[in-house]
């Protein structure tokens, strides 16, 4: 959908970081029209979906269920804020959306892409992203730059061979959606990742 963008990336690329960098700057030049939004996006029964996945004494949820428990939020948040901010004209940025699910739940616990994708066809019907940014960062670098050398030092080969598996699988909808994505090279400093962001939003019109 017009005007719906989203920002993808491994865990600790700084997504959030831009997010609130891309919130100043639209404050600074006046840029009232756009909204900002992550999941479970402020949705009172989006934020219960997501405790109850986030709670650990559920640790009996399986994959499946895990893989519905995230898209049933996400139906909620894009039909109470999403789709409501499209329609009065505004545009709306999204930290994480469908792509997270995509390479967590289908590759990343094995479910299988066009499963998930199915689930989410259902959830977000037309409500796809117009362009979705993607901040490139092998997971190896994101984990250092979030707890130091040494806790990427310590980290399990499994743990970073999970991450890297989640980042072969974003290239991979990168090669298959090629004209939703923008691929942003996120291993510059934050202002040098800042510029590019503005520079690619600015040359499609978002901004
Ligand atoms: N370009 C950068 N260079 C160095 N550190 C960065 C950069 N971008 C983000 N960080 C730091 O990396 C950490 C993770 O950022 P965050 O925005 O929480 O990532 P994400 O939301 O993608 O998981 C934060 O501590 C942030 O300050
Ligand atoms: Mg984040």
């Amino acid at each position: 959908m017009k005007n719906f963008i989203t920002f993808e990336g491994c865990d600790g690329v700084g997504k959030s970081f831009q997010i609130n960098l891309l919130k100043d700057y639209c404050k600074k030049h006046s840029l009232n029209n756009v909204v900002f939004t992550r999941e479970p996006g402020g949705s009172v029964v989006a934020e219960k979906i997501r405790d109850i996945i986030l709670d650990a004494k559920n640790d009996s949820i399986t994959d499946l269920c895990e893989a519905f428990l995230y898209s049933a939020s996400r139906a909620q948040h894009v039909e109470e804020k999403i789709l409501p901010a499209l329609k009065a004209g505004k545009t709306v940025i999204c930290d994480r959306f469908v792509d997270s699910s995509y390479v967590y739940q289908g590759v990343g616990r094995g479910l299988g892409l066009e499963k998930v994708v199915a689930l989410n066809a259902i959830a977000v019907g037309e409500c796809m992203p117009q362009y979705t940014v993607f901040l490139d960062l092998p997971p190896k670098q994101a984990f250092l730059r979030k707890g130091g050398v040494d806790k990427a030092d310590r980290l399990e080969i499994a743990d970073i061979s999970f991450h890297e598996a989640l980042y072969d699988a974003y290239k991979q909808l990168i090669k298959t959606y090629p004209e939703r994505f923008i691929v942003i090279d996120a291993s510059g400093t934050i202002a040098e990742t800042h510029e590019k962001i503005i520079r690619a939003l600015t040359l499609r019109n978002v901004l």
